[in-house]
């Protein structure tokens, strides 16, 4: 760069603006701020959050996003206060038997991605309930993260490979990225183009940490249960301006 040049943060200028991303994935934090902030307990914010992903869902869909992942519950969110915990599972089991029919009725495939609920039958069932009830739609794919870390996802696909491998099913060198890939929970999902966090908050806390490898960041300052369609626009508009490059050089550039 030319000394005195100033690095381009702006938007891309009269550069055509990127096509809107196939796959988004969001890290719905700060309900425990948000309740905070407002002088409500905890709980509060959770329930508010989860009126949060009804209004995310409609709007990913209504701006025509192919696949939506959520990260609800990350593997270290059991180290919380066994209360909160309990009201986490409640508020999953309410919103799993209040919503699912409406999603069902608006084509959108329910997937579920981490560990499920080890002790919870209750819980798991519910989960399983929603992805066999929704597995034929063809509308929005809404990924949900739950008991999800993802280093352990990675652990748990190496050792499905080295299963194979040691069965003599496949040999180390057709290890390759794509395999790897196919091997995550992810697996069958476009390419992850956006992963946004909210709350102001800025890392990826376990999440998507492979699948993220050239996805876009935007960290947003609003706390989950304030987000809406106007803040995913703002989101997508971020997305549109910035310069994907995947280890090329940026279009006009030589
Ligand atoms: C996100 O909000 C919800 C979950 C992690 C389950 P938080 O509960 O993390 O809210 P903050 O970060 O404490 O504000
Ligand atoms: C990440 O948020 C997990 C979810 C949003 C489900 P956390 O609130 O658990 O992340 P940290 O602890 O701030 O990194
Ligand atoms: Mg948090």
């Amino acid at each position: 760069m030319p000394a005195g040049a100033a690095i381009k943060t702006e938007a891309r200028g009269t550069a055509s603006p990127l096509p809107a991303p196939r796959h988004v994935a969001i890290i719905m934090d700060g309900n425990g701020r948000w309740a905070q902030s407002h002088g409500l307990p905890r709980f509060e914010g959770h329930r508010r959050g989860a009126e949060a992903v009804r209004r995310t869902v409609a709007a990913a869909q209504e701006l025509g996003i192919e696949a939506l992942t959520l990260y609800s519950f990350s593997s270290e969110n059991w180290s919380r206060p066994q209360k909160e915990i309990g009201e986490l599972m409640g508020l999953l089991k309410r919103f799993i038997r209040s919503d699912l029919q409406e999603l069902h009725a608006k084509n959108v495939r329910l997937r579920i991605i981490g560990e499920g609920h080890p002790t919870d039958s209750e819980v798991q069932r519910l989960l399983d309930e929603a992805q066999a009830l929704t597995r034929d739609n063809t509308g929005v794919l809404l990924t949900v993260a739950f008991n999800y870390g993802s280093r352990n996802e990675i652990v748990r696909a190496a050792q499905e490979l080295a299963r194979q491998v040691a069965a003599g099913l496949l040999k180390p060198e057709d290890i390759t990225p794509e395999r790897f890939g196919e091997t995550l929970d992810t697996a069958g999902l476009p390419p992850l183009d956006l992963m946004i966090r909210t709350s102001g908050e800025q890392r990826l806390s376990n999440f998507l940490l492979w699948q993220a490898a050239y996805a876009e960041l935007v960290f947003l300052p609003v706390y989950w249960p304030d987000f809406d369609r106007s803040w995913l626009e703002r989101a997508l508009a971020e997305f549109g301006g910035r310069d994907r490059r995947f280890g090329g050089v940026a279009p006009g550039e030589s």
